[in-house]
C-alpha cells in the first residue's frame, strides 16, 4: 500500500536510522519498514513501530472493548456500545438488534453517534435523532465494515489529543473544527463554498439539508463546518499551553494509557457538560496533519519512540 500521506512518518525513521547508524530497508511504498543494527531488529508497519503489545493494539483499534476497559478501570470514557454485522451476529444471539439500539436512542434526547467499530479518520460516524436516520446509518456502516459501536451524543466543547510515551506526554494539542462566519447577506452554502477545502465540501452536504446550507447565517455568527475533530477532514491542530487544562488531560490520558497497557499511543480527550471524558485510543501515532504546522516537534516525538525501540 502507498501512503503518500506518510512523508513525516517515514523521513523521521530515515534520518533518525541514518544518524544511529541503523541500516534501512523501505517496501511498499512505506508501509513496511525494516531496521537493522547489529544484531537488533525491528519492524515498523503503517504507522506501527512495535511498542505495542498485540492485545494492547487490538483494544485501542476495537472502540467498544476499549470503553469497556476503561469504564471498568473507573477511567472516565464515552461508552461505545457493539452491535454486530450478519457476517457475525449469527454466532451471538440480539448483537444486531434494532430494538435494543432503539433503546439507546429513547434514553439519550439528544441522539445517538453510530461508527464502525474500527473506523478511523472520522469516515462513516454519523450522528442520528430519529429511527429512520438509524436504520440508514446502521446499514449504510454495515454494508463496508463488520460491525458498529453507538454512543450517546454529547456535545463536546473541546477535544483534546495526547501524544503518549510510558505515561509521558510527547506532544498536546488541540483541535480546532472548521468554522465560518456570517455576514448576514451569504448563504452558509455560499460562506463554506468560499472558504472550505472539497474534502470539507464532500462532509457538508453529508450533514446539512438543503435548507440548512440555503439558510443565511447572521452578521458576525460563527457556524461549525463540521461537528467532528478529525483532522483529515479539515480541523486544525493547536498546540495546548502549560496549565490545568493541559494537565487534566495528560493525567486521563495516561490513566487510559496505563487501563489498556499501551506504551505508545494518541489518545482523544474531550471535554463535554464541563467534565473530560476519553473519546478513543489510537494505537497508531499519526502526525502527518501536525507535521505541517510543527515539524520538529513531530520528529522529536517519533525520535522518541525509535529511542525506545532501539534501548
Ligand atoms: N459520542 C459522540 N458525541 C459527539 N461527537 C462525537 C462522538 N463520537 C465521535 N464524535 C466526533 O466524531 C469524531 C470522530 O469520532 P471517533 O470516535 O474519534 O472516530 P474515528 O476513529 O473515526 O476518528 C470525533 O473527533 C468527535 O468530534
Ligand atoms: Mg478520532
Amino acid at each position: 500500500m502507498v501512503l503518500i500521506s506518510q512523508r513525516i512518518f517515514l523521513e523521521t525513521i530515515k534520518k533518525y536510522c541514518l544518524a544511529h547508524e541503523i541500516a534501512i530497508e523501505v517496501r511498499s511504498g512505506g508501509w513496511l519498514v525494516i531496521m537493522t543494527r547489529d544484531t537488533t531488529r525491528r519492524l515498523a508497519i503503517g504507522y506501527d513501530v512495535g511498542l505495542n503489545s498485540a492485545v494492547a493494539h487490538q483494544v485501542a483499534n476495537d472502540k467498544s472493548a476499549c470503553a469497556d476497559v476503561l469504564a471498568l478501570a473507573g477511567v472516565a470514557a464515552i461508552p461505545h456500545t457493539l452491535f454486530l454485522g450478519a457476517k457475525l451476529s449469527k454466532h451471538i444471539p440480539g448483537s444486531d438488534s434494532l430494538e435494543a439500539m432503539q433503546r439507546l436512542l429513547d434514553q439519550n434526547p439528544h441522539g445517538l453517534v453510530v461508527k464502525p467499530n474500527e473506523g478511523t479518520s472520522g469516515e462513516f460516524v454519523i450522528r442520528v435523532t430519529t429511527r429512520a436516520q438509524l436504520e440508514t446509518a446502521v446499514a449504510r456502516i454495515l454494508a463496508a465494515h463488520p460491525s458498529l459501536a453507538i454512543s450517546p451524543y454529547v456535545e463536546i466543547a473541546d477535544e483534546v489529543r495526547v501524544v503518549l510515551l510510558d505515561a509521558r506526554a510527547l506532544i498536546v494539542y488541540g483541535k480546532t473544527r472548521p468554522s465560518v462566519v456570517g455576514d448576514g447577506v451569504q448563504s452558509l452554502r455560499a460562506l463554506a463554498q468560499a472558504s472550505a477545502t472539497a474534502e470539507q465540501l464532500k462532509t457538508i452536504t453529508e450533514d446539512f439539508d438543503a435548507a440548512a446550507l440555503d439558510a443565511i447565517p447572521l452578521a458576525g455568527e460563527r457556524r461549525l463546518l463540521n461537528w467532528r475533530h478529525n483532522l483529515d477532514a479539515g480541523a486544525e491542530p493547536v498546540l495546548l499551553a502549560d496549565g490545568a487544562t493541559r494537565d487534566a488531560c495528560v493525567a486521563l490520558a495516561i490513566s487510559a494509557a496505563q487501563a489498556t497497557g499501551i506504551r505508545f499511543a494518541s489518545i482523544d480527550v474531550v471535554c463535554a457538560d464541563g467534565a473530560w471524558q476519553v473519546l478513543e485510543v489510537n494505537s497508531g501515532v499519526k502526525m502527518e496533519a501536525l507535521g505541517r504546522h510543527h515539524p520538529a516537534l513531530v520528529e522529536a516525538a517519533y525520535s522518541a519512540a525509535l529511542d525506545a525501540l532501539f534501548t
